[in-house]
Parts: C-alpha cells; sequence; structure tokens
C-alpha cells in the first residue's frame, strides 16, 4: 500500500511506515494527513503488531513547514497528529536517521520509543525561529531528559548527537546499522531500518506501550518543589537569544512539570500561537529565509569551485590562528607561514592553547584535537605553499605588506591556486595589482574570533574569476561559516556601517551623551554590548592607528588615546575596568567635557529615542547605499551580515528589515530632520531609502507576516 508522501510496508508484523517529503521531511499538511491515513489503516490490520515511522537518510524530519506558519495551520495539526500516536493502540516506535529536529523531534518523543542512527542528530531549534516547542516538546521532553536538560535543548536550541540524546533518555537505543546505514537498499530499507524493524519486534512483545505523557520519575523531584523549573532555567535565560520565546516556554515547560501534562500542553499551546504572532519571530524566520538565500549569492556559479585540499593561512596572529583551525576543524591541512620563528611559535603555541581549552569546553574531543593539530604545519618559507589550494592571507593591515606578500605568493603557489586576503577594510584589487594573476585574488573577510564567529564576508574583486569566488565561497562553507558575497569599497559591507554608526556615537559624546548612556540603549535594543564597551574590548589603539593612517579624527577617542587609555588591556578607555567589571570613570567625564567646550558645543540632555535613532538610522542609510552601489546582492545578506558578525539582535531581524518595520518613510524623515539638525549632510536620505519611503515600499521586500 503507497500514498505519497507516506509509504507503508508491512514486514513480519512491523509496518514500516516511511516519511518521504524532500528536502528534510517538513511535517506539512500533505504529510500530515497522509501519517494519519496510515495510522488509520494500520490500527484495523490485524497482520500489525507494531510501527515502525523512519524518514529519509537525510532527515527523520526537520519539523513543523515553516512556509505553512503565515497562512494558518489546517486539520489534522500537528498536535493532533502527536497524540494520534501517542495514542496509537500498538506500539510505535520512531527510527531516527539524519535530523529530528522540532516538531520532528516533537513527533518521535510522541512515540512510545526512539532508536536512532550514530550519525542522528536531535533538537529543538524552535528558539532560533523566535518559538517555543508547539506540539507538546515542552511537556514531553522534561519527561524524557529531566527537566534541566529540557531546558538546556529548549532554551539553547542545539542539537545533539544520537550517543548524548541515549545518554539523557532521549532515545532508547542507537543503532550503527552496518555498512549502508540510513541509505535505501534495493527494497527501499536499509541496514539501519532492518534493525530498528528487529527492534521494534522485540519491544512490541516485551510489553504494552507506555505514553511519554505519563511518565513521571524524571520529573517528579521539580514537581514536588514548585520554583525549580524557573530557577533551573535562570542561567539560560539570561544567554538565550530570543528572551520573549525563551520566557513562554519556561512558562509552559513550569505547568507541564509543576501542574499536569495537560495543563502544560494548554500554555504551550496559547504561548506559541502568541510568540508565532509576533514580530520576533517574524524576524526570525525571515532571518531563515534570509540565510539561505545568502547561500546563493547572485553571479557565483558553485560548479566552478575548485577542491580545496590543502590551504595554506600567512601570519600566525590571532586572525591567523583562528582561520587555521577553523580549516582544520573540517579536515584541511594548513600550512601557517610566518616572516619570524618567533612570531611563528607564538602563534602555534596560541592555536596549542585554544585547543586546549575548546576541549576542556568540551567542543572538540582530545582525539579531536590531536587530529586538528597533526594537520597543522608552520613554517617561514613560502615555498612550502607550492601545494595548497587556497591561501589565506591574515597578516598586518597594511596596504604596502599585503601587496607585498602577494607578489611573494604569485611567485610560489601553484598556477591553478586560489589567494585570499582577510583585510578588513583595504581595497582588494589594489592588493591584487600586485600580482600577476589578479584573478585568483579574493576577499574572505574573517571576523574574531574566527574560530568561533560565523561570518565571513567574501569579496568580489573587479577581476576576481568565477573559479576563485566559488572556491572561496565553497571553502567558507565547508568550515561551517556563513559566507556573504559582498563587493569591493572601503570596510565592505559591515564595517562600513559600523564606520558610519561610531561616527555618531562619538558626536554624541560630543552634544551631551556619556558612553554607558549610548551603550546602554543598545544593550536595552537587544545588542550583547554597546559601541563604548565594544571599542575598550577591542582596544582603541587599533582605531586611533587607522585614524592617523587616513589623516581623519574622532575627537574624543583620539583625546582618551592621548592619555593612554586604549581600552580593557590598559584597566582604562570610555570607562575604567577592574578586570572585566566596567566602571563609569569621572575622568572621562572630564575629558569629554573638556573637549566638547574644544569644539564649542553646548552640551545637552539627549533622549534614549534620539540615541537609539542617530546610531541605527545613519548605518540603515548606508546599508542603501550599498544596495545603490550593488556592494551587496540584496538587502537581507547585509541583515545576515549584521546579525552573524555584529551580534544585532536575531529578533530585530538586521538593519533592513528593522528599518521596514520602522518605516521607510520614518526614517527618512528623521534622517532628514538630524542632518538639518546637526549640519551633516552625510544623514540626508539614500536615493533608494528615499525612493522607499515616497512610495510607502519596503527596502528588504519581505513581509513581516
Ligand atoms: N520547513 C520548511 N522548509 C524547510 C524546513 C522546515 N522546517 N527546514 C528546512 N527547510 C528547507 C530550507 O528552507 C531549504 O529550502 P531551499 O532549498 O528552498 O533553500 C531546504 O529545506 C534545505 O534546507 P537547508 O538549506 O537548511 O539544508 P541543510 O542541509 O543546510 O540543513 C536542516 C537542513 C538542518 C534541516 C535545516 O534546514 C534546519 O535547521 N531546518 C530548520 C529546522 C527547524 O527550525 N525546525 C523547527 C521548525 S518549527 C517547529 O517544528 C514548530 C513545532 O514545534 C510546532
Amino acid at each position: 500500500m503507497t500514498s505519497q508522501p507516506v509509504s507503508v510496508q508491512i514486514t513480519d508484523g512491523v509496518a514500516h511506515v516511511r516519511m518521504d517529503n524532500p528536502p528534510v521531511n517538513a511535517l506539512g499538511l500533505a504529510l500530515r494527513e497522509a501519517l494519519m491515513d496510515a495510522l488509520a489503516e494500520l490500527e484495523h490490520n490485524d497482520d500489525v503488531m507494531s510501527v515502525l515511522l523512519i524518514g529519509q537518510p537525510k532527515a527523520f524530519s526537520a519539523g513543523a513547514d515553516i512556509t505553512e506558519f503565515g497562512t494558518g495551520t489546517s486539520s489534522p495539526t500537528l498536535p493532533e497528529l502527536v497524540a494520534r500516536v501517542e495514542d496509537f493502540p500498538k506500539p510505535v516506535v520512531a527510527a531516527i536517521t539524519g535530523v529530528a529536529l522540532g516538531g520532528g523531534l516533537e513527533l518521535a518523543m510522541a512515540a512510545h520509543a526512539r532508536v536512532a542512527l550514530t550519525t542522528a542528530k536531535l533538537g529543538l531549534p524552535e528558539i532560533s525561529l523566535g518559538l517555543l516547542p508547539g506540539a507538546g516538546g515542552t511537556g514531553r521532553l522534561p519527561r524524557l531528559v529531566g527537566p534541566e536538560k529540557a531546558l538546556e535543548l529548549i532554551l539553547g536550541g542545539k542539537q545533539i548527537p544520537a550517543e548524548a540524546a541515549l545518554q539523557d533518555g532521549l532515545v532508547d537505543a542507537v543503532l550503527d546499522g552496518g555498512s549502508d546505514a540510513g541509505s535505501a537498499d534495493s527494497d527501499g530499507g536499509s541496514g539501519f531500518e532492518t534493525e530498528a524493524a528487529r527492534w521494534t519486534a522485540e519491544f512490541a512483545a516485551s510489553g504494552g506501550p507506555m505514553r511519554t505523557q505519563d511518565r513521571t520519575d524524571k520529573i517528579a523531584d521539580a514537581a514536588a518543589k514548585p520554583g525549580t523549573v524557573v530557577e533551573l532555567a535562570a542561567t539560560a535565560l539570561r544567554k538565550v537569544k530570543d528572551p520573549f520565546a525563551g520566557k513562554a516556554a519556561v512558562e509552559a515547560v513550569t505547568a507541564g512539570v509543576e501542574k499536569s501534562f495537560e495543563r502544560g500542553a494548554v500554555v504551550e499551546r496559547a504561548k506559541f500561537q502568541e510568540r508565532l504572532k509576533s514580530s520576533e519571530s517574524a524576524a526570525q524566520r525571515y532571518l531563515f529565509a534570509a540565510e539561505r538565500a545568502a547561500r546563493k549569492p547572485r553571479n557565483l556559479d558553485p560548479a566552478a569551485a575548485r577542491d580545496v585540499k590543502q590551504a595554506g593561512v600567512v601570519g600566525a596572529g590571532t586572525m591567523g590562528g583562528g582561520i587555521a583551525m577553523a580549516l582544520v576543524s573540517a579536515g584541511i591541512p594548513v600550512t601557517v607561514v610566518e616572516a619570524q620563528q618567533e612570531a611563528l611559535e607564538r602563534g602555534l603555541g596560541m592555536i596549542e592553547k585554544n585547543l586546549a581549552v575548546s576541549v576542556s569546553h568540551g567542543n572538540r574531543t582530545e582525539k579531536q584535537a590531536a587530529q586538528q593539530r597533526a594537520l597543522i604545519t608552520g613554517t617561514m618559507d613560502y615555498a612550502d605553499l607550492s601545494d595548497a589550494d587556497l591561501v589565506i592571507e591574515a597578516a598586518f593591515e597594511d596596504l604596502q605588506v599585503k601587496k607585498e606578500i602577494f607578489a611573494k605568493l604569485d611567485q610560489h603557489v601553484k598556477p591553478q591556486a586560489v589567494l585570499a586576503t582577510n583585510t578588513s577594510y583595504l581595497d582588494i584589487d589594489e592588493i591584487a595589482s600586485g600580482t600577476e594573476h589578479a584573478d585568483r585574488v579574493l576577499g574572505m573577510h574573517f571576523f574574531s574570533p574566527a574560530n568561533v564567529m560565523p561570518l565571513v564576508e567574501v569579496v568580489r574583486g573587479a577581476q576576481t574569476s568565477p573559479e576563485a569566488l566559488a572556491t572561496g565561497f565553497a571553502t567558507a562553507r565547508r568550515i561551517g561559516k556563513t559566507p556573504v558575497v559582498v563587493g569591493v569599497c572601503h570596510g565592505f559591507v559591515g564595517n562600513r556601517m559600523l564606520g558610519v554608526r561610531s561616527r555618531q556615537a562619538e558626536q554624541l559624546l560630543l552634544e551631551g551623551a556619556l558612553p554607558s548612556q549610548v551603550d546602554d540603549v543598545l544593550t536595552e535594543f537587544g545588542f550583547r554590548m554597546g559601541p563604548f564597551a565594544m571599542a575598550d574590548m577591542a582596544g582603541l589603539d587599533i582605531g586611533w592607528r587607522n585614524r592617523k593612517a587616513q589623516g581623519t579624527t574622532a575627537p574624543i577617542g583620539d583625546a582618551l588615546c592621548v592619555e593612554g587609555r586604549f581600552g580593557q588591556k590598559t584597566g582604562a578607555g570610555y570607562y575604567s575596568y577592574e578586570g572585566r567589571d566596567r566602571q563609569n570613570d569621572p575622568e572621562v567625564e572630564e575629558i569629554i567635557e573638556r573637549v566638547s567646550a574644544e569644539h564649542n558645543m553646548t552640551r545637552r540632555g539627549i533622549s534614549d529615542d534620539e540615541i537609539l535613532e542617530r546610531l541605527l538610522f545613519p548605518m540603515i542609510n548606508e546599508g542603501a547605499r550599498i544596495l545603490e552601489e550593488k556592494i551587496a546582492d540584496r538587502a537581507s545578506d547585509i541583515d545576515v551580515i549584521w546579525v552573524k558578525g555584529y551580534n544585532w539582535p536575531a529578533y530585530r531581524g538586521g538593519p533592513m528589515w528593522y528599518a521596514d518595520q520602522v518605516g521607510a518613510a520614518v526614517v527618512a524623515e528623521r534622517l532628514t530632520h538630524y542632518a538639518e539638525a546637526t549640519g551633516d549632510e552625510s544623514l540626508r536620505p539614500a536615493s533608494a531609502l528615499q525612493r522607499a519611503a515616497d512610495v510607502g515600499g519596503s527596502l528588504t521586500g519581505a513581509s513581516s507576516s
């Protein structure tokens, strides 16, 4: 019996119910209906003793169909399907291959037992969409793994491997499925499926099904001591990416543990619907699509990418070391080149230390660290890069230095090797001009720490070949980064917009604000840090040096540097520091007031609203210019850059999305006002922004429903 997108095959009393809804078995209406139909038939089929619910090798199921969210969900809903599985009179076992995420895992948790292939990953990523699990997950997960682990999974949104799921009690067995694990046999099954079917038959023979919602052992303690769940959630809630969804999830888990499964389900449903309609969830669903759009840059042919079997990194400083770590973590051998033995040893030592820290944090096993360490070779000889397919230069940020390095690389690498520079600001075309093969040069702008931060701006130079661009892009993907293709300009997309914000922040200090007021406005908005706390962390001397090189000034930033206040590393910057604890410093206030007076400014009280507008609207304006100049393919690419590289709060979608929520007309009107009030003509609305304002249009072209 077959009915798309579900097929059923009955073997030895076990009904194999196979979901087949590519690409990721999202639980859309058609799949839910087909599963309900299949269950209805199997319930009364006397040949069937038990049910094995299985997906495809890539995915058991990635959860609810995100594309249905805007349109409202029709019956049978996911909670209805999940309840039907749990109440099914014959044992149902979920057999998990690939991923079981969100509603997919909730479906599996409603089954009477779960087995997983060794390579499977499980998780509840709803929080990343501004949601909480909405099909019983907040009630069933604590019953399977206990409230503490459940909160960690629900609030963190991370996927865990099958083995960890077994330890936690989320699955009942991990099966390796032999050599053909997860892939289809000639009869449509697999070694894993065969083993899972055997397991299911034994499970069915060994006793009646136990509903997950009826289990109480793992929640008994927390249920007996009200307040436990809230207490357990406190730390995770402080770090949660979407505090609104996080709080809603905790309320649902609390009700499910402290009152009853049914009561929890009611709270969960109400909170899920509330979050689904929220602007925060709309922003994150937009970002989900934006990230996927950024994976398909215009005018980039993925097929043109060259295979990178060996890589090189020039420079063993913080960036070079981080990039080398990112490359080896994806199994790509790296040769690291430094000019001096001492610098090389220091750099390799730092990599060694970072690997050890990552083992101690549980991010790598000792074995993985050893394997990755073995893939790194240090040298001072460029000739050792002769095998490299891709070399990433991460040397000192100085045009002349970089040009010399590229000229040297050009002589030593093989003709088809791709050369990338990790410059943050410099002109890629100028760097490429120092080589004989400018077509193989591109930018790969990583963010610090490069082994952790996901963003890479992949910069297309005027002469960059399709092969070079595709290779840089594919390599960034391969090492688990989020690459976004951008064009050449000072600071590319991210730093160019950051520069505009920094200028306004400095100006606000001159006009009457203090660092803590400005920073607090941005942390209140959702950033982890404001511009001054961030500058103190990065080191004020870096910006000072850059400004001097470009002949620009930032009166207050410069004045602090003159006093030797370089930020956290000197214990004093915009704030003073005891370790990392920052304090407002009266000395800074004096410096600010003095510099204001020197600039003939009459200081005034500035409202938080003005601070927010003055910081964010000029960035939006710059984003609009970036689009006009075609430096970014799409507005949503700019948003991905800001969320992934600069900690823009995901629940606010990114600067361009935010502009659409405020309204282009409002942004343009306020910018015009500030241009007139301050005399800063750069604040005049860019034409793309003004056009959107005039017609009531959108910058992102996305709807917020
Ligand atoms: N619904 C609809 N489409 C989905 C989807 C989903 N849940 N998950 C992935 N897709 C689509 C993607 O948009 C993409 O479409 P495209 O080819 O048109 O761009 C395609 O499937 C392939 O996805 P990826 O490009 O992301 O493929 P990867 O191999 O890189 O990753 C994945 C696969 C890990 C499954 C990743 O897609 C993912 O994390 N998906 C989202 C999972 C998720 O958030 N689930 C929770 C949904 S909310 C929910 O379940 C609510 C419930 O509690 C009631």
